[in-house]
């Protein structure tokens, strides 16, 4: 039998040095950003399985949780962004990518029923194509954060306002007026609960997590020489507004919807007597 001492590798795994270990292994990623990500996920994933003493069976369920998450998407449904929704990671690089001391419209997340292919609309038309809801005006103006009009050289400003619902009728690409007005027909927007027939909605049933969110109409606003932003108005009042599935709830977002009777108002014409009114001022930060 040999007397000298087994030689260990500096790269040999265990578990006191497996965070050394395999961050060593990504060492000479070339790209620094990437290294500098996967390292990180490394010490902090290596921390937490440390931390809870994660067993076999607890990271085989979460290897066929991640998997059938994997299995539920399709073009229409993105089970990981309800996910990265639901573990308010959506919102935190959400507010990272958006921080700043611009007096601009706050952004929140995005959510994985965006519609790229909203159809174009006159200002003032309804987005609301199939019957019943309260019919509600939404009006507003798309400024920069010191209030001035954003008009590019030729006089034109866009707003985007994808708004989606299951029947995915709820949605409108408006172009704004030369003062960067809008104006659009909808109905008023209810709270309604995230997907919850797949492995997000087991995570929040055996969390005693609910899956709603509060009433809210999404918009996506953009203008030359303008950071594009993606928000939402929530309607003030609405149940959920404490307690958002998707933590996306800021409360410079939430908007009073009063009855009102004013004829003035544009479009009226073309709704009941009495119709709830939103108007919501976007402030764009500069590009
Ligand atoms: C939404 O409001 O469309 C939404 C946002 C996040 C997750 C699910 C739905
Ligand atoms: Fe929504």
């Amino acid at each position: 039998m040999s007397t000298t001492p087994p030689v260990t590798a500096p790269t040999r795994f265990s578990e006191e040095r497996s965070e050394e270990v395999v961050a060593a292994s990504f060492a000479a990623t070339p790209d620094d950003r990437l290294r500098r990500i996967l390292i990180a996920l490394v010490r902090h994933l290596h921390a937490f399985t440390k931390e809870v003493e994660l067993t076999q069976g607890e990271l085989d369920a979460a290897i066929d949780f991640l998997t059938r998450t994997g299995q539920k998407c399709d073009d229409v449904r993105q089970e990981f962004v309800l996910l990265s929704d639901v573990l308010g990671l959506s919102m935190l690089v959400d507010s990272i990518g958006n921080r700043t001391t611009e007096a601009a419209t706050e952004s929140t997340v995005l959510g994985p029923f965006h519609m790229v292919e909203s159809p174009p609309r006159e200002l003032g038309d309804t987005i609301a194509l199939a019957p019943g809801g309260e019919p509600t005006l939404v009006t507003g103006q798309v400024l920069s954060t010191d209030g001035a009009e954003l008009a590019d050289e030729k006089g034109y400003y866009d707003v985007q306002n994808p708004e989606t619902v299951p029947e995915r009728n709820l949605r409108g690409l408006f172009t704004c007026d030369e003062h960067g007005r809008f104006a659009f027909r909808t109905i008023l927007p209810a709270p309604y609960p995230i997907p919850d027939d797949g492995p997000v909605g087991e995570l929040l049933a055996a969390t005693g997590r609910h899956p709603y969110r509060p009433a809210h109409i999404h918009f996506i606003a953009g203008a030359a020489g303008h950071a594009p932003l993606t928000t939402h108005i929530f309607v003030a009042g609405s149940p959920y507004l404490d307690s958002d599935a998707v933590f996306g709830v800021k409360d410079s977002l939430v908007v009073d919807f009063p009855t009102v009777a004013d004829p003035t108002l544009p479009e009226s014409h073309a709704l009941p007597p009495t119709f709830r009114h939103a108007h919501v001022e976007i402030r764009l930060r500069s590009a």
